[in-house]
């Protein structure tokens, strides 16, 4: 892909380290998951010591159990969700060090945001995934209620949970499609394709909400389904779009507080030369202000020997509704 050129190609779900299966490729922005993970480490097993097939056999076995273990309704499970999150957590223990710093900055914007809140009864976290960039625990001693949504809740999740008797897990979809893709055909017009507001989420009446490094991600499963379908780089994109689009004006509008902590880009540098930049929100664009940072996703040899791959990430805090 070169500089500027949507994500494209073609993927099936499956468990991870399946060729095609998001997980199981370089997970990055070639894929057309564009996600945050990747099942096992370069082929030669590169700066990680040990016999590569050792290595590698290590890493697929620990991810194929934690995938079978981990639970998920069918559908999260048959679009991939399951096998990129086991893939990210892969990741991050591969990258754990190059990870701390924006980890880090994640979760002092979610703390800032927590104590702008005038309201302490509940939090909800949209994306929670792991938690690695939600201080979960700092956040359980500041409100009534943490809520972590998410289609898919990984064992930390779960365990992180037990741990806090004001933790509550709920499994939702945030664009309301995937329930959907899966009666969708060849041929489907996909200018009809809209993401509905996450359901389940109304009744908590949150104080804060904060959208935790999911905007980018929620595109991703439909658009590898649709790709499978044959459509068209154009309609899919379009599609992206309105999904990016859509959780964007349903967290803006919501009342309380918000924190909206994103990737905006891609870029794959080789010292000071961008070789590819991609633009992982679809055009869609973000309040004026708020702070940016670099996240240092994949440094080599994670994915390339030839070059990282990094991440630009902006976070806003916002109180107010937008005008209507
Ligand atoms: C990269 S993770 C976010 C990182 C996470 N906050 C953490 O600290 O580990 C993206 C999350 O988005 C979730 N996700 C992707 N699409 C979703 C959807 N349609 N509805 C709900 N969650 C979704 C994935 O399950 C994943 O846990």
């Amino acid at each position: 892909m070169r500089r500027g050129a949507l994500p494209h190609g073609a993927s099936a779900a499956g468990k991870p380290g399946e060729p095609g299966e998001p997980g199981g490729g370089r997970g990055g922005n070639h894929s057309p998951r564009a996600g945050f993970g990747a099942a096992a480490p370069t082929q030669d097993g590169a700066g990680r010591g040990g016999r590569p097939d050792e290595i590698a056999g290590d890493v697929m076995l620990r991810e194929c159990v934690e995938w079978l273990f981990t639970p998920a309704g069918s559908t999260a499970r048959g679009l991939g969700l399951v096998g990129e999150t086991v893939a990210m957590g892969a990741r991050h223990r591969r990258c754990r060090a190059a990870w701390e710093p924006h980890l880090q900055k994640c979760r002092e914007v979610m703390l800032r945001a927590a104590r702008m809140c005038p309201g302490r009864g509940t939090v909800v976290v949209c994306g929670s995934g792991y938690c690695l960039d939600v201080p979960v625990r700092r956040l359980a001693g500041m409100f009534e209620r943490v809520v972590l949504a998410d289609a898919v809740h990984p064992l930390r999740a779960r365990w992180l949970a037990g741990k806090c008797g004001n933790v509550r897990l709920l499994e939702t979809d945030m664009t309301g499609l995937l329930g959907q893709a899966g009666a969708w055909r060849e041929g489907l017009d996909v200018g009809a394709i809209r993401s509905v507001a996450p359901e389940g989420l109304e009744e908590f009446e949150p104080d804060l909400t904060l959208s935790a490094n999911v905007l980018s991600q929620l595109p991703l499963p439909v658009k590898a389904w649709l790709i499978k379908l044959g459509c068209g780089e154009d309609g899919v994109a379009q599609v992206c779009r309105r999904i990016v689009a859509a959780h964007l004006d349903w967290l803006w509008g919501l009342p309380g507080m918000k924190c909206l902590v994103t990737d905006t880009e891609n870029r794959d540098v080789d010292g000071g030369e961008v070789l590819e930049e991609t633009d992982l929100l679809y055009g869609a664009t973000l309040p004026p202000g708020g702070e940016t940072w670099t996240w240092h996703l994949a440094p080599r040899p994670e994915i390339s020997r030839h070059f990282d791959r990094i991440r630009l990430v902006s976070a806003h805090i916002r109180s107010e509704r937008p005008p209507a």
